[in-house]
């Protein structure tokens, strides 16, 4: 190509117009490269020069140099547009309509029976109690004997309780939160202030009222000079605490043979007497079968059924609820997530 002042200005009008009509901004990169790269008409035009005489180079340079302003600040220019115009192209293909209703992913919560012994054992914990566990699977000895439960009592035979073969290991899944008890006593010294919540197992049918895996919390405290009056005292501030500030309890005259004396728990709520549990002051021989000085030391301990509560306070009817799992009926009672 021939340098003339008319193919440079023919060079800038197509350069001008493709880059007019780019319409995106793919389209203008090309007329970019077209006519603005090292191989467009300008810059061949521009590596021309080198073959001028000095005044053709300088007056075409101006040529050229003008040229190529124009064509640049076209350029930039239209880019301009073109990314505005993709822009807001972006923002209403791109749009999201934060009223839209979220979905949700349950958050999962507590079972309503560790909710009421979470409850159960802050209440004792604010008391100065400490919270004890024990193993599901428990030495006969630590379930029965220890207990003052000797062989030929009823509880030990097949009908209550779940044997673990083989039958001479003696272990057996414990049918009471009181071996942890036992435990306490053989591990710790006096003063124990011991709330005990765990499962247990009797060998019963699944129905309305029965589960054969169920829920006990007990409350042990060995100290000296502890009376029934310090049990009474203790047991009528738990109740108000679980059913309400109204309620009262009443302690009936039983028969356990870890305790001497032994009382059955009831407690007034909704207009009537409810059996909540068994209570009584430690028996002496338990305390000796522990290495506790009966002489020194006195104590009480009650235990009661978690299922049996929480139905009460809840009015559930049928316990078929509280150990199938159904989320439905949990999700009443709240997380329990504090
Ligand atoms: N361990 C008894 C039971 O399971 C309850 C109980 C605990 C009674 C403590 C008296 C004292 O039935």
């Amino acid at each position: 190509m021939s340098l003339s002042a008319q193919s440079i200005e023919d060079a800038k009008a197509l350069a001008l117009a493709a880059i007019a009509s780019a319409d995106s901004l793919e389209a203008l990169k090309e007329a970019k490269l077209a006519h603005v790269g090292d191989k467009s008409p300008i810059a061949r035009a521009n590596q021309q020069l080198g073959t001028l005489t000095p005044d053709e180079r300088a007056n075409f340079g101006k040529i050229i140099g003008q040229a190529k302003n124009i064509v640049t600040a076209a350029l930039e220019a239209r880019t301009q547009i073109l990314e505005s115009e993709r822009d807001s192209r972006v923002l209403v293909e791109e749009r999201v309509d934060v009223s839209i209703p979220a979905r949700r992913t349950p958050k999962g919560g507590l079972h309503p029976l560790t909710i009421l012994t979470n409850e159960i054992c802050d209440l004792f914990l604010g008391m100065g109690y400490r919270v004890a566990e024990g193993p599901e699977l428990e030495a006969e000895w630590l379930n029965f004997d220890a207990l003052n439960l000797p062989e030929d009592h009823p509880a030990r035979t097949m009908q209550d309780t779940f044997f673990v073969e083989p039958l001479d290991s003696h272990l057996v899944l414990r049918t009471h939160t009181s071996p942890v008890q036992v435990r306490t006593m053989l591990e710790q010294e006096p003063p124990i202030y011991v709330i005990c919540p765990g499962r247990t197992y009797r060998a019963d049918e699944l129905d309305a009222t029965h589960t054969p895996v169920f829920s006990q919390v007990e409350g042990l405290v060995i100290d000296k000079g502890i009376t029934m009056a310090d049990l009474k005292g203790t047991l009528d501030h738990f109740a108000r605490s679980i059913f309400g500030p109204e309620v009262k309890t009443r302690l009936r005259s039983s028969f356990f043979p870890f305790t001497e004396p032994s009382a059955e728990v009831d407690f007034y709520f909704n207009g009537r007497w409810i059996e909540w549990g068994g209570c009584g002051m430690v028996n002496p021989k338990v305390l000796v079968a522990c290495g506790i000085d009966p002489d020194v030391y006195s104590g009480f301990a009650f235990g009661m059924g978690l299922e049996r509560t929480l139905m009460v306070r809840h009015g559930i009817t049928d316990m078929h609820d509280i150990v199938e799992g159904d989320q439905r009926f949990s999700q009443s009672f709240g997380s329990g997530v504090k």
